[in-house]
């Protein structure tokens, strides 16, 4: 064996039943913030499905919304926040979300993270006081902290430098969470909705083994690709919420899907991000003959909550038949322009658009999710010792529509708030005897020579999403796009059955559930709120009985009897 496949098959032996303490899974802001802070308290292993630098938080542009201005205070945030949730946030979960986002950028701030400072350079040096604070959609201030429009990247990278510095921390990259490991699969397990970590395949051996942990924390983040046009890496595929729901945990609002309004119209560009921090500076959008638009649907224009926007520009390309609108910065100074926003101005440049002199074509296309995972305050679901951060989770902070810039956040907010609560857990916690968790059985599966399906299929589903389950959806498209999903998820259950794994079969077989869980939440609600629009039920309806989280789990009641139990 050459001494690098005896490494590899070295590292994958001491992998096989190994224990730890906390098991993150994902490895975007929410992810990396939870392992640094669990490193405090125990040993941690990180998985992720590529690099570890491969994440949703690394596309980030706008930035951290969080009150440091003068003009600004708690109250402004957290009305502007539930403005934006249209009745549906939780009041409390938006409180504590605002309140604690001062702490969480002086710790950025401390750990090194070079946020642009109001004299626009992204200084060492910068405090909580000096930060220049951009402006977005929704905000009635300027307060969203940034580092340019590089924001996610600055981030991500300055957090997995700190994570390195503990040596009680695993990276497992090319590492995909298989299934949850819970009482369905432990020996004498007393509870079926105890989470004891994960079945874990390693793509490049193609090897799955079970790494048991007494907490397991889902930070996978989005599933923007359910959808044919998204803004968000290919990775994004809705991992953590398919599984958590296949494990019993309850999911909360997935029918409230955020299409940002403006990502690049060119065939090259896939869906490539224009921030709405533009808007903020100063960006107008244009229809086809130069004229400006958003006046006509919102008092704010331009800076309208982001459904808003979105629908007005579906409604344009309806009315106008054409691909796309347009947004117009050629006013603002050019120089301003390129230094504030230079990943957007050489993004567009090397598809032949100079966003000084020409106008940017848009798009709306499929951005974040505001439902998932349901957590309470400090993370937890409802599988004991299974926790939740970042945008896998609902904390009730988005309601029907997330405030631009809350959901990095939200990462950081609700990620510490979950170690402190697991850190607990864990002292408490005796060792998982991994004898007790069986080893993955794949008996009777072989390698399929059709895995062009399985492309298929992702393509299949992706087009029903954005055809029947987008900006506009009516009961009829609702139907449509179920009946297809349905078969669609038969299929791939029973290739999943026959088949080898491979990562490809995982995130399919994650898609199609995360697809179904929208669709089949999209019908439950009977009105139009935030980000769902229907045309059978046009208007928002006030009731007490519409004003709630649309919830879906696949909890059978069949408790087990008495047994092993790691955590009281
Ligand atoms: C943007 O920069 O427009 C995206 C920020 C966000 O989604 O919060």
């Amino acid at each position: 064996m050459p001494p690098q496949y005896l490494y590899i098959y070295y590292i994958t032996l001491i992998m096989v039943n190994k224990s730890y303490d906390f098991l993150v899974i994902g490895s975007g802001i929410a992810g990396v913030s939870f392992a640094i802070n669990a490193a405090k308290y125990g040993s941690v292993v990180m998985i992720t499905k590529k690099q570890d630098s491969d994440s949703n938080t690394n596309y980030a542009q706008g930035g951290v919304a969080c009150v440091l201005g003068d003009d600004d205070t708690f109250e402004s945030h957290v009305s502007d926040t539930l403005i934006a949730g249209a009745g549906l946030c939780d009041i409390d979960a938006v409180k504590i979300l605002v309140e604690e986002g001062p702490p969480r950028i002086r710790e950025l701030l401390d750990y090194g993270v070079r946020f642009s400072t109001v004299d626009n350079v992204a200084a060492e040096g910068a405090s909580l006081y000096n930060l220049h604070l951009g402006r977005e959609g929704g905000h009635s201030v300027n307060r969203i902290v940034h580092a340019k429009d590089l924001t996610g990247r600055e981030l991500e990278a300055t957090l997995l430098m700190k994570l390195r510095e503990f040596d009680n921390i695993t990276i497992l990259e090319n590492h995909c969470a298989v299934e949850l490991i819970t009482g369905h699969h432990v020996k004498n397990a007393s509870n079926q909705y105890e989470c004891f970590g994960a079945y874990v395949l390693d793509s490049i051996n193609r090897k799955i083994f079970p790494i048991a942990a007494k907490v397991t924390c889902l930070a996978s983040g989005g599933a923007g690709h359910v959808y044919l046009h998204s803004t968000n890496p290919a990775i994004a595929t809705g991992d953590g919420v398919a599984m958590a729901y296949r494990a019993g945990a309850k999911i909360a609002n997935m029918e409230f899907i955020q299409f940002h309004p403006t990502t690049l119209f060119h065939e090259k560009a896939n869906s490539f991000l224009i921030s709405e921090a533009l808007r903020g500076y100063g960006a107008v959008l244009r229809d086809a003959g130069g004229r400006e638009f958003m006046s006509k649907y919102h008092p704010q224009s331009d800076l309208a909550p982001r459904d808003i926007v979105a629908r007005a520009i579906d409604n344009e390309m309806k009315i106008s038949g054409l691909p796309c609108v347009y947004l117009d910065v050629r006013h603002k100074d050019a120089r301003t322009t390129i230094e504030q926003f230079p990943n957007i101005y050489n993004q567009c440049l090397s598809f032949g658009i100079n966003i000084t002199k020409d106008l940017i074509p848009v798009v709306p296309a499929a951005h974040y999710i505001c439902g998932g995972v349901m957590v309470d305050y400090y993370g937890n679901t409802n599988i004991t010792n299974l926790y939740a951060c970042g945008e896998t989770a609902c904390t009730g902070v988005h309601g029907a529509n997330r405030l631009a810039s809350n959901s990095l956040l939200e990462a950081l907010v609700f990620s510490h708030r979950a170690v402190i609560d697991a850190a607990e857990r864990v002292g408490k916690c005796r060792n998982i005897d991994t004898n007790d968790i069986p080893d993955w059985d794949d008996s009777g599966t072989h390698d399929i020579e059709e895995w062009v399906l399985l492309s298929h299929n992702l393509v299949e589903i992706q087009s029903v999403m954005s055809n029947y389950v987008g900006i506009v959806r009516s009961n009829l498209r609702l139907d449509r796009a179920l009946r297809r999903v349905n078969l669609l998820g038969k299929e791939i259950e029973d290739f999943y059955k026959r088949a080898k794994i491979t990562p490809q079969l995982l995130e399919l077989r994650n898609i199609v559930t995360t697809a179904k869980l929208i669709i089949v939440s999209a019908l439950k609600r009977r009105e139009s709120r935030g980000l769902h629009y229907t045309t059978d039920y046009p208007c928002q309806n006030n009731k007490k009985s519409f004003k709630k989280n649309t919830i879906v789990s696949n909890r059978r009641k069949a408790p087990m009897s008495t047994g092993l139990k790691i955590c009281q």
